[in-house]
């Protein structure tokens, strides 16, 4: 069942450009039509006027993803919440907003009793987005987006992440074409980009031999930091997780603007600080930031494409990701970030695919 591979965490890594392709294909064929979210989603979605994503762990940061696209392409006002702790505030509810729930196995009890939540505040407007077809939340909710991932057996979510990422950016270029806010051509060079998303993705995979010597290094770390800025931060969070889910090396992300106000204290010689750094608005900004851990003694692994013009030094270690046009960079930086968290699991001999103390569908409180 494994093939080529070691684990199935590894397996489903490299399994990520065929997820991708299957969970594009209806977008190639029918555009961003509401369609794509059920047959009665034309009717609903063209009353949204505002998106809440609820979540937990590595589906909550796909959500934090989605919260840039939604503002920036869309001009939707969007708001991303931790689901064990919106179900248990009380939350002012707008029912023109969109409740969007993110769960791989759709059977996490915090996602679904937070939908609960929501519909009982009044929230009638429900969209499961889900890898799992019949399970709870999907068959909970007024509106479906499957991934086409297949399934996932590492407790580590890898191709279910950036298959809910695809599935969000459709429901970004969706609204935005609802509310007139996207272009022809727009459309038409995000499809493309789509298209050529699995390619990027398995050039990201390409650089496993590179990335594997910078995992030998963290390896006998016990401490990590990871950065990003803008659409890239939530990409920084999910790297973080990642690492301390299977390695149990602890791990944090900050977005790199928030460094001086605390974490750079931690930062020595014996920190290593892994950017993803691709070419985008906030780069210049990223920079800064890391004269600032350089100056500290503090080791960088820098993720970035051609087009970041990085050059290694000395304490900065960069690995060129692929180019890909814009928007849709967080999917293709994902890859790089677990492709590390797995090497150094490995290194230090954990069980990958099924980490101490967790499981992979909690359907407990
Ligand atoms: O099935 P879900 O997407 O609802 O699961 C949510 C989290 O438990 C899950 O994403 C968890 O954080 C992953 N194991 C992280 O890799």
């Amino acid at each position: 069942e494994l093939g080529p591979y070691s684990h199935f965490m590894q397996k489903e890594i490299h399994e990520q450009p065929k997820a991708l392709s299957d969970t594009i294909e209806p977008l190639l064929e029918a555009g961003f039509v509401p369609e794509l979210f059920g047959a009665n989603a034309k009717e609903l979605l063209s009353k949204v006027d505002g998106v809440l994503i609820l979540a937990c762990g590595t589906s909550y940061y796909a959500g934090s993803v989605a919260r840039y696209w939604l503002e920036s392409i869309a001009s939707v006002p969007c708001q991303v919440e931790i689901a064990s702790e919106y179900r248990y505030r009380d939350a002012v509810a707008n029912p023109n907003w969109l409740v969007v729930t993110l769960s791989q196995s759709g059977e996490t009890l915090d996602t679904m009793e937070a939908l609960k939540y929501a519909k009982s505040l009044g929230h009638d407007k429900t969209l499961s987005i889900c890898n799992v077809r019949e399970s709870a939340i999907p068959r909970s909710s007024e509106m479906v987006f499957y991934t086409r991932a297949g399934a996932e057996i590492g407790v580590a979510s890898t191709k279910a992440f950036t298959t809910q990422l695809l599935a969000l950016f459709a429901l970004t270029a969706t609204l935005a074409k609802i509310k007139g806010r996207l272009s022809d051509t727009q459309e038409q060079s995000y499809l493309d980009a789509l298209r050529h998303l699995p390619g990027s993705v398995q050039h990201a995979l390409n650089l496993e031999p590179q990335i594997k010597i910078w995992a030998d290094r963290f390896a006998p770390k016990e401490h990590a930091l990871f950065l990003g800025r803008g659409v890239h931060y939530p990409i920084a969070l999910e790297g973080a997780l990642k690492l301390k889910e299977i390695s149990y090396i602890h791990a944090e992300a900050y977005p790199a603007g928030e460094l001086k106000h605390g974490p750079l204290a931690l930062v020595d010689d014996n920190m290593p600080v892994v950017v993803i750094a691709p070419n985008d608005v906030l780069l210049e900004k990223v920079k800064s930031n890391m004269q600032e851990v350089r100056a500290r003694g503090g080791e960088l692994f820098v993720f970035a494409d051609l087009d970041s013009h990085f050059s290694e030094s000395e304490g900065v270690h960069v690995i060129r990701t692929p180019r890909h046009a814009g928007v849709l960079s967080p999917v293709v930086h994902a890859v790089p970030v677990q492709i590390l968290a797995y090497h150094a699991a490995l290194q230090r001999g954990t069980d990958v695919d099924k980490p101490r103390n967790l499981a992979k569908s909690v359907t407990v409180e």
